[in-house]
This record gives C-alpha cells, structure tokens and sequence, in this order.
C-alpha cells in the first residue's frame, strides 16, 4: 500500500487542470473548467474541473474524481500506476515499499500474466493449425478480425500449456483457471481442440478465455470459471475493444454471443459486446450507461430470446436513467446478429437496430399478454402486476410516471401513486422537509467543502438509520482521525471504492455548483448544525425522560433540563404567531 499521506501530498502538488488538458481541451467557464465528457457522449459540456478544489465532476454521466482517478479512467492504468506517473511529473519518489509490500496485488500481477502468456500461445498456435483456421475461414471470418480480438486455438493435447509456461506444476495456473489439477495429482490443460476467445478487462488485460468446439461437441462454449480476475457478471465480452466506437456513436449493442461481437465489428459495427453466457445482469447495465445514452440488446427471436430479454428488462430497471434510451432488438426467427450481417450487411442491421422496442414498450406489451384486458378483474391485475416494475425505477421518476399515466389510460383507473412524484423514495425520518435536503445532507456537503468544519459538529449526530446520516457519521470518524484529511481533495480521494459513493457524488456535484454562484454555503450550515442539535436534543429528552430523574447523571440532568427549556421556548414561540391553537401541553 501507498501511504495515505504520499498520496496527499501528491494531489498538494500536481494541478488537476494541468492532467486533465493533456488529454481534454478544457474552456474556462467561471471559478471553474468545462468540456465535453470523455466518459460519455454528450453534446453540450457537463463535465467539470474545479481548480480550487482539485476535483473533477460530469453532471451527465457521475464520473468524478481526483488527478489519480482521472489518469485511472481515462488511460486505463491502475491506481499505483497513476500515483506513478504522476509523481514522476513533479519529481516525487514514490515509497519503495509502494506494491511488492501488498502480496494480493502481486498475485494479482501473476494472473494477468500468466493469461496474457496464454493467449499469446493459443494466438500462435492457430497459425499453426490448419483445422481452425479453416474453421474460422468456413464461418466468414477474415484475418483481421480474428487478430482484432486476438482469437486463438487450444491444440489438442492434454498438457498443451507446458510448453508456454515456465512451471507447469505453478498452482496459479489452476487459480487463473488454465489447468485442471484432477485426482491423484494428474494436471491438464482446461481448454483443449477449441478456437479461443479471449476476455478481457475494460483495460484490455486478458481475464478469462472462451472456447469453441470445432465440430458437434458439449458443451458447445467452454468459458473460464470465476477466477480472482474474472467476474463474468460484471465483465462484457469485447468491452476494451468497442470502447472507442460506443463513446462516437452514443450507443452501444449487447448481444449474446462472441462470435456475433467478432462478425458484427468485421462489417463495422464496432459497437457491440457480449454477455458471457449469463442473464444480462444491472451491474453491466450500469457500466455501459456511463459509457453511452442508449443500449440496444439484440436477442434472438425465439421464446429464448424473448425470455432473455425479459431477464434483461428486469435487471435494467433499477438502472434506467431519465433521458437514456435502452431498446430490445428481436431479430427474425433462426437469426442472430452474426448471421444476419453476414447474410443482410450492415445498413440492414442498423436498420433493425432503429426500430429496436423502447424498454417502456416492451413492458406494458408484455404485461398486456399476461393479462386479460376485457375484464375489470385483467385490468386491475394489469395495474398489480406492472406496478413493482414501475417502483424500481428510481433513477428514471419521469419515465416512471408517463408509463404509470399509460397504465391508468390502458386500465381505466388511476393508478396508484400517480400523484406522487418520485416513485420509491426512501422513507427515512428526516431525509427531506417540504422539498430540502436534509440537515444530514447539508452538513455532509458543507464538509467536503471545506472539511475542517469538522471541528465545529457536535460529538455525536442524532440516531438517524438514514443513508445520508450514516454517511456523515463516518465521514466526521474518517476526518477526526485522520488530521491530513484537511482539503476536499483529500477527502474526494479517501472515498475511493467505499460504498458511499453515490452520496460523495451528489455532494461533490453540489459543491462545484455552489463554487459558480454566491451560494452562502456558511449559513446553510449553521441553520443544519441548529437543526441537528435541536433533534438530538428531543432525542435525548426523550431518553431521559424514561428514567427517573435520580437515576440521570449529573450530566444528563443539565441536557435533560435544557430541553425541557428549548421545548417552553418553542412552545411559546409558536403561541405568539397567534395561530389560536393552544397548543401547550
Ligand atoms: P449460442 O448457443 O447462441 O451460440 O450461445 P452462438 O454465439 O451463436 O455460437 P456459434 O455461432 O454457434 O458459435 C450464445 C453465447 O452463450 C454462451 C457463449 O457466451 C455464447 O457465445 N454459451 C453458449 C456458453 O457459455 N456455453 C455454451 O455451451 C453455449
Ligand atoms: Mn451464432
């Protein structure tokens, strides 16, 4: 591990503005530095450099961080790699102890190896296998392609690999999934007589392969297993490769298949990838929507495909954003994408491609089958049925309410939360009043702002099982500490790979917008630090009142008398607005 404060000092020295021109042309727009995002494409710029507080932000796409996670995200290297090259560019000397101290990533490091060893001797061995190679030829396949995705052959041999590796009896073999240790300590090759498709990271390693039988075999696909690298539902096969074409083209294409990945992009339909023999899962989803505004599945048109493209739904929706397409492709009976570019060319696919259902189609049509319209009784289990879709789409309220507002016309009852504006909204005491953010969100936002604000919060916060609440519980911890935490940047790069992430979005995202307007950022805090101590006040006397008042220490008897007085006050307080509710007690 590299030691936190090397990595504060750093981001002391390098100036985020400077990282990120190298790479995106940036416009001075205010306090603050604007382009169009490189993790997405967009039209107008949202993405957004603060000079002051070393961070950057898109308001499309959420992709934010500091100097490091922006050389990680935009260059693919790793996070001791970025902590590298940025050093080097101020002239700082990285401590020695930096990676081999970490056994995990040096095991790590001898994974990737040993696939990239490996895909290198399948990608050799299919020069010399004539099989295969006519194999490929015999399904269209040209020379290009098959080096584009570094296609290969496993011989046909049951320890083809010892003559790759530098020891065959090296248990990470077994661990990268390559060889098969069986009983009695005999050791074989996973993969053999198959033409290889090799999977890799978004960064371009090599994680996992698949191979394919030449002739009539099972199972048809032999895929790697979950290895300490490859995750096959978070990992999308052709992923690195399409990068590129999904950002220009705004969009991107998930079929089944490698081989239709590999034909689609030979006829220059560059943007597609595919899932690794599973269900489409909302983890994939979510990654390809930072990527693009919109995602076209293509399925099969069969019941199969159609079933896949309902799990495929389902997975979606908690990820569907307002103002991002996703559409499902059913293509002819007895097609896939791989045989229908090849039979049809690519301007016929991307035609398809366009007529792809909208998502919202695609559920009230399946819905409408399952149900029987005629009948009050179908109409209301229309209504039933649809509605726990409907509240798991908490990122697309606007798309959610139009499809309840369709409901109600295609039932002829209004549906139940048709009023309601945000679907699903978490129900936590104090989240929100009248449309505020909370006091918990406020006081959060006000310390990445500046975060020796820390100094001024209470011991301890209300008991509040809210998100946000826990989210500043642990940010005051992290900040009490850990006394370098003292700039936002800081505090930005501490948050990397922790759960809170989402919330640390929001708040940086805050942050930059208040940097461009005269925001008093100082007087939303003290009205949030009246409120909090103001709850935690009642809480208390809440507590306190349940015990006899001997039993209370002498400390708890002050808090318990100050809010007996906090408790007058607002009590007359009230009485003199004159409402004539008598509202003592
Ligand atoms: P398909 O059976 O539709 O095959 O599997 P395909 O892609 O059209 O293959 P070709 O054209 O006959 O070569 C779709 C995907 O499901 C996974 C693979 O990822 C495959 O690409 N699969 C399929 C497996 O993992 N194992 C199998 O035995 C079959
Ligand atoms: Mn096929």
């Amino acid at each position: 591990m590299i030691p936190q404060d090397f990595i504060q000092t750093l981001l002391d020295r390098v100036d985020i503005v400077d990282v990120v021109e190298r790479y995106v042309p940036l416009k001075k727009a205010g306090a603050n530095y604007q382009a169009r995002c490189p993790f997405h494409n967009e039209k107008s710029p949202s993405f957004t450099v603060s000079p002051t507080k070393q961070f950057y932000h898109c308001f499309g796409c959420g992709a934010h961080g500091t100097a490091i996670t922006f050389l990680m995200q935009h260059t693919g290297m790793g996070f001791v790699e970025a902590v590298k090259e940025l050093a080097s560019r101020t002239g700082m000397q990285v401590p020695d102890d930096g990676t081999r101290n970490n056994p995990e990533d040096g095991r790590r490091e001898q994974l990737y190896e040993l696939m990239e060893t490996a895909a290198h001797f399948y990608k050799g061995e299919l020069k010399n296998n004539a099989a295969a190679v006519a194999y490929l030829k015999n399904r269209g396949l040209t020379g290009e392609a098959a080096a584009r995705y570094g296609l290969g052959y496993a011989p046909d041999d049951w320890q083809g690999l010892a003559r790759a590796v530098a020891d065959y009896q090296d248990k990470a073999l077994e661990e990268a999934g390559l060889i098969i240790a069986g009983e009695g300590g005999k050791r074989y090759d996973r993969f053999r007589h198959r033409v290889m498709f090799p999977i890799k990271n978004e960064r371009g390693k090599v994680i996992a392969f698949g191979g394919r039988v030449l002739d009539k075999g099972e199972p048809k696909y032999l895929n790697s297993p979950e290895t300490p690298l490859f995750h096959k539902g978070r990992e999308l096969y052709g992923l690195h490769e399409a990068r590129r074409a999904i950002q220009s083209a705004g969009r991107v294409i998930v079929v089944e298949g490698y081989m239709d990945v590999v034909m689609l992009a030979q006829h220059g339909v560059e943007n597609a990838v595919a899932t690794l023999g599973t269900a489409v899962t909302s983890d994939q989803v979510e990654r390809l929507l930072r990527l693009a505004d919109a995602i076209v599945f293509a399925f099969d048109g069969d019941a199969a495909g159609r079933k896949a493209a309902w799990r495929a739904l389902e997975n979606s929706l908690p990820q569907v954003v307002d103002g991002k397409r996703l559409g499902f492709l059913f293509l002819p009976e007895g097609e896939d994408p791989d045989s229908y570019v090849r039979g049809h060319g690519r301007a016929a696919f991307e035609a398809l491609l366009d007529k792809a259902l909208p998502l919202s189609q695609f559920l009230l049509d399946e819905m409408a089958t399952k149900t029987d319209l005629t009948s009050p009784e179908g109409k209301v289990r229309l209504v039933k049925l649809t509605e726990p879709y409907l509240d798991q789409m908490r990122k697309a309220p606007l798309l959610a309410r139009s499809l309840r507002r369709q409901l109600a016309s295609m039932s002829g009852m209004p549906s139940r939360a048709q009023a309601r504006f945000t679907p699903g909204a978490p129900s936590v005491s104090i989240q929100k009043r009248g449309g505020q953010p909370s006091p918990y969100r406020v006081v959060l936002q006000a310390l990445i702002q500046d975060p020796a604000r820390v100094a001024r919060l209470p011991e301890v916060l209300p008991n509040d099982a809210s998100p946000e609440a826990q989210a500043l519980t642990g940010l005051m911890a992290r900040l009490r500490q850990q006394a370098g935490l003292r700039l936002t940047r800081h505090v930005v790069e501490s948050y990397r790979e922790q759960p809170e992430q989402t919330l640390m979005e929001e708040a940086e995202a805050a942050v930059l917008v208040w940097e461009e307007t005269e925001h008093d950022v100082e007087a939303d805090f003290r009205g949030a630090l009246a409120t909090l101590e103001e709850h935690a006040g009642r809480q208390a006397a809440t507590d306190l009142s349940r015990k006899q008042l001997h039993e209370l220490s002498p400390d708890e008897r002050v808090r318990f008398l100050r809010s007996l007085q906090a408790k007058k006050l607002s009590v007359l307080a009230s009485a003199g607005e004159g409402d004539g509710r008598g509202d003592s007690d």
